[in-house]
């Protein structure tokens, strides 16, 4: 069979097309609440040195497709995998999040170096060679990165924190040296998402998940403009490459997000107007999310609900089912099966 007439959902809903049954994959996908995950993971040494190692990541990343049949895989690797390739001290404490050495002043900006080492990101690359030979041809292969805000909150706070407030801080005390920050991590996000396009990736995720965080100025300065400025570097580099948005807790700000940020679907979180998007947002571009991760973990007759409520609102138009942020671990995998059978009912 010709292999150009595989029918990929997501790639489909992501040119612009509805879907009888929407395609549905989860942030977060491959992880602690997977016990193959827990396995491979106790063996794999620390967390760098899994999103490090091409076998293992690529395995990682296949087993939430294999165990629930999934419409798209995403690259398992990390955003921090960037401040660590230029540079950065970065360490993933067992059950604590992220630690860096944080970014203290504006002298430590500018010590940063303009490029990120590639020879660091090679195994990323590798992996995702590796998940788009084995994956078959109707599954999407996601790469990512981490929004350059996002990203710079870590790098400035060392950790996360409630409401980055850090980050927040340091951008109104020192905004020149914040923007430099952020304009490397623009043009290091470029050529880290093309060079996982060149490898493989089918389409690319922008998380913003502290984008809700920021005053509609800053929103405008630090969340959309450089993502306005990715997503042109990259379509200047792959014409037709397909972009997904995810900038969490955007509220009132997506339709500007949508309109100067040239995204093929934006991910919205569980809080979101979704009567807005539907009128607003989902005429413009598809619309992917936005189940609660707590409804999911509770499960039953809510979990039914809120998947119905949903379909009900987003269901005709284009639109990828999925969370509105990450799976929590402590999810029973038996919920998301429940979730998954009534997304695909019909
Ligand atoms: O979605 C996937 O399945 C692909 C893999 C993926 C991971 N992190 C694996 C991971 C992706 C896409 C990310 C993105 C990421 N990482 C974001 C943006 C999206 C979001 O969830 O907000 C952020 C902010 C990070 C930074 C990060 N990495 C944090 C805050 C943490 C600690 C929180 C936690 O869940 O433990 C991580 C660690 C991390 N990244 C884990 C996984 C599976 C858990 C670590 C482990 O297994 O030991």
């Amino acid at each position: 069979m010709d292999g150009k007439s595989v029918r990929n959902p997501v790639l489909e809903v992501l040119a612009g097309q509805s879907a009888t049954t929407p395609p549905v994959w989860m942030m977060r996908q491959a992880g602690r609440y997977l016990p193959e995950y827990r396995e491979l993971r106790a063996k794999a040494g620390s967390f760098l040195d899994l999103c490090f190692n091409p076998d293992m990541a690529a395995e990682v990343t296949l087993q939430p497709i294999r165990r629930f049949g999934f419409n798209a895989a995403i690259l398992f690797s990390d955003i921090l995998v960037i401040p660590h390739a230029l540079g950065q001290t970065v360490r993933f404490a067992v059950g604590e999040g992220p630690q860096l050495a944080p970014l203290g002043d504006e002298a430590a900006i500018d010590r940063l170096p303009v490029n990120v080492d590639q020879a660091i990101l090679a195994p990323v690359y590798e992996t995702v060679r590796r998940v788009r030979t084995a994956l078959d041809p109707s599954v999407a292969l996601l790469g990512f990165c981490g929004a350059p805000w996002t990203v710079a909150t870590y790098m400035i706070a060392g950790h996360g924190t409630p409401d980055q407030a850090p980050a927040r801080l340091f951008a109104y005390r020192h905004p020149a040296a914040f923007g430099r920050l952020i304009d490397r991590l623009v043009d290091n996000s470029i050529v880290y998402l093309h060079r996982q396009i060149e490898a493989g990736a089918d389409a690319v995720q922008l998380f913003d998940t502290w984008a809700g965080v920021l005053p509609p100025e800053e929103f405008v300065r630090w969340c959309i403009e450089p993502a306005a400025r990715i997503v042109e570097g990259l379509r200047r580099l792959v014409p037709d490459v397909k972009v997904i948005g995810f900038p969490r807790g955007a509220g009132a700000m997506l339709g500007d997000y949508i309109d100067r940020v040239a995204v093929n679907a934006v991910s919205v979180d569980w809080m979101a107007d979704r009567s807005m998007i539907r009128s607003r947002i989902q005429p413009k571009v598809a619309v992917q999310g936005n189940l609660d991760p707590l409804v999911l973990l509770a499960g039953g007759e809510a979990l039914d609900r809120a998947v119905d409520r949903i379909l009900a609102e987003f269901g005709s138009g284009r639109f990828i089912f999925n969370l509105g942020h990450g799976i929590l671990p402590e999810t029973p995998i038996a919920h998301v099966e429940r979730m998954l059978a009534r997304v695909r009912k019909g």
